[in-house]
C-alpha cells in the first residue's frame, strides 16, 4: 500500500438533478470521466443520491439561550469544533479541492433548492469568509477555480444578451459572484448545454463531447463575466 500523499490537482463536483438518467446528470459524469483523463482527482457527490438536508436551521446547532442568528452560530460551530458532521465531511471536501464544479439544471433562472441549501449550510460564515476572514480576495478560497455546468430548457439564442430571456451571465451573476467570487474563487465562464431536451441522440453525444471537451481546457478558459467586478474592486 502507498504511503506517498496524493499530489494530483482534484476536483470537487457537487451535482444536483433528481433523476440519474439524465441529461444533466450525464454532462457531470463527463465532466468527472475528462477531468480523471487528465489526473485530476475527483470526488463526485450526487446530493439528491445521499439525500441531502438543504434546510439551515436552528436544531442543527448546539443547544443556545436566545433569537438563532445563523451566521453567528456558524461561526461558533466553527470556532468550537461542532459543525454537524454532513457540512463538516462537504466542507473538508471543499478545502481539499483545487476545483469545485457547481453541476445542476436551470431552475428559474437559478439553483434546484437541494443545491442553494447546500451553499447555505456548507459554505459557513467564519469557514470560507467572514469572521476572522475577509471576503473576495481575503476570503479562504482564494487561489482556487470554481466553474458552473448547467443545462436550461431555453435556448442559447434565448439566453444572448438580446434574447427574449436576457442574458445568461445575468441569471449566473449571483453565483459567480456572490458565491464563488465572495469566498474568493476564480470564477471560470460557465459551461452550458442549452436545451437538451430538443436535441437528438446524435446531437446529444456532441453536446457531451464539447463538455469533456470544455474540462480537458479548463486551463484556457476565461474568466465569468463576472470578473469585471474584481477588477472595479482593485481599484476602488
Ligand atoms: C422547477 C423547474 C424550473 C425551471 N426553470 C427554468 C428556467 O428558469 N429557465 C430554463 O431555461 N429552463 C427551466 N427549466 C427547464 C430545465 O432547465 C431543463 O428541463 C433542464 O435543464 C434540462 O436538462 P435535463 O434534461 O437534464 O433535466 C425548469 C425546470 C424545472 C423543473
Amino acid at each position: 500500500m502507498s504511503t506517498q500523499p496524493d499530489t494530483r490537482a482534484s476536483a470537487l463536483i457537487i451535482h444536483a438533478h433528481p433523476e440519474t438518467d439524465s441529461f444533466s446528470t450525464s454532462q457531470a459524469h463527463a465532466a468527472a470521466e475528462s477531468l480523471r483523463a487528465q489526473g485530476y482527482a475527483v470526488k463526485f457527490i450526487d446530493l439528491y443520491a445521499k439525500k441531502w438536508e438543504p434546510v439551515l436551521g436552528r436544531d442543527e446547532f448546539e443547544p443556545f439561550e436566545g433569537p438563532f442568528k445563523p451566521q453567528r452560530e456558524q461561526w461558533n460551530a466553527v470556532k468550537d469544533g461542532t459543525l454537524p458532521a454532513d457540512v463538516r465531511a462537504d466542507l473538508d471536501a471543499v478545502f481539499h479541492a483545487d476545483l469545485l464544479v457547481l453541476s445542476f439544471p436551470l431552475w428559474w433562472f437559478s439553483l434546484p433548492a437541494i443545491l442553494k441549501g447546500w451553499l447555505d449550510r456548507v459554505f459557513v460564515m467564519g469557514g470560507v469568509s467572514g469572521g476572522d476572514l475577509g471576503a473576495f480576495e481575503q476570503a479562504a478560497l482564494t487561489g482556487r477555480r470554481a466553474v458552473v455546468l448547467a443545462t436550461t430548457g431555453g435556448s442559447a439564442a434565448a439566453f444572448a444578451p438580446d434574447g427574449a430571456f436576457g442574458d445568461i451571465n445575468d441569471f449566473l451573476f449571483h453565483i459567480n459572484r456572490g458565491m464563488f467570487e465572495f469566498v474568493g474563487y476564480a470564477a471560470l465562464e460557465p459551461i452550458i448545454t442549452y436545451g437538451p431536451a430538443h436535441l437528438d441522440d446524435a446531437l446529444r453525444a456532441e453536446a457531451l463531447h464539447r463538455v469533456r471537451d470544455a474540462f480537458s481546457n479548463l486551463h484556457h478558459r476565461p474568466l465569468a463575466a463576472s470578473t469585471r467586478y474584481r477588477a472595479l474592486a482593485a481599484t476602488s
